[in-house]
């Protein structure tokens, strides 16, 4: 049987990289062989279009091509390392996908979201996640989170107006699957967030069993 795709979403500073290991805890202790991985990246060529995309450089990154290497990466990403491991009926958690592009390209970048629905199309239109988790928290929360970290990337560098339409698209976008959705108020400390996601995916488990 075909593994589960999970993805795990938010804006910046959210707390998705901190919240990968307790899910891969959690899904691991329920028995499922599992591969963690991210995006943009997650193989080594994807991880080169990755550092293309965050590095600050004198050439301003064109949008359509920012949008075409996210996509890039992602077909790379696809091919490599999630198509196989679900055929061969193992799970796959990754942090951001393809919501992180409606996002942060139709939403921040505000490109037109039906280039963003052919591209999905063409690169993985048969293929979409089981289960989304969203942590979600005003922008002030997550930029103060990220300000801590020091050196900020390209994407660090946008403007508050930015975060709030990505912040706004992921929300509707869970609005409008809610199915797929879980929303998680990641404004809370560490252990409330946890606590959150726990309930969330072991409901949601059962639920799939
Ligand atoms: N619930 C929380 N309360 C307080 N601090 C937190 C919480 N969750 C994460 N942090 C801290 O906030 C910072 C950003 O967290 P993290 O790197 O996990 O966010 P992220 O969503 O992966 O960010 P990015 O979008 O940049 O990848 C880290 O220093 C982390 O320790
Ligand atoms: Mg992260």
């Amino acid at each position: 049987m075909r593994g589960k795709l999970i993805t795990l979403e938010g804006g910046e500073g959210v707390g998705k990289s901190t919240n990968l290991s307790y899910l891969e805890q959690l899904l691991r202790a329920a028995g499922h062989e599992l591969v963690v991985t991210r995006e943009p990246g997650g193989t080594p060529l994807a991880e080169q279009i990755r550092a293309l995309l965050l590095q600050r450089s004198e050439e301003p990154l064109d949008e359509l091509a920012e949008l075409l290497l996210v996509f890039a990466a992602r077909a790379q990403h696809l091919q490599q390392i999630i198509r196989p491991a679900l055929a061969r009926g193992c799970w796959v958690l990754c942090d951001r996908f393809t919501d992180a592009t409606y996002a942060y390209q139709a939403g921040g970048r505000q490109l037109d979201r039906n280039h963003i629905a052919l591209l999905e199309q063409l690169v993985h239109g048969d293929l979409q996640p089981d289960l989304t988790i969203l942590l979600d928290a005003p922008v002030s929360v997550g930029a103060a989170r990220v300000a801590r970290r020091g050196e900020r990337d390209r994407f660090e560098r946008e403007a508050d107006a930015f975060f709030e339409r990505v912040r706004a698209t992921y929300l509707q976008r869970a609005a409008a699957a809610p199915a797929r959705f879980r929303v998680i108020d990641a404004a809370q400390p560490l252990d409330a967030v946890q606590q959150q996601l726990r309930t969330a995916v072991m409901a949601w488990l059962e639920a799939c069993a």
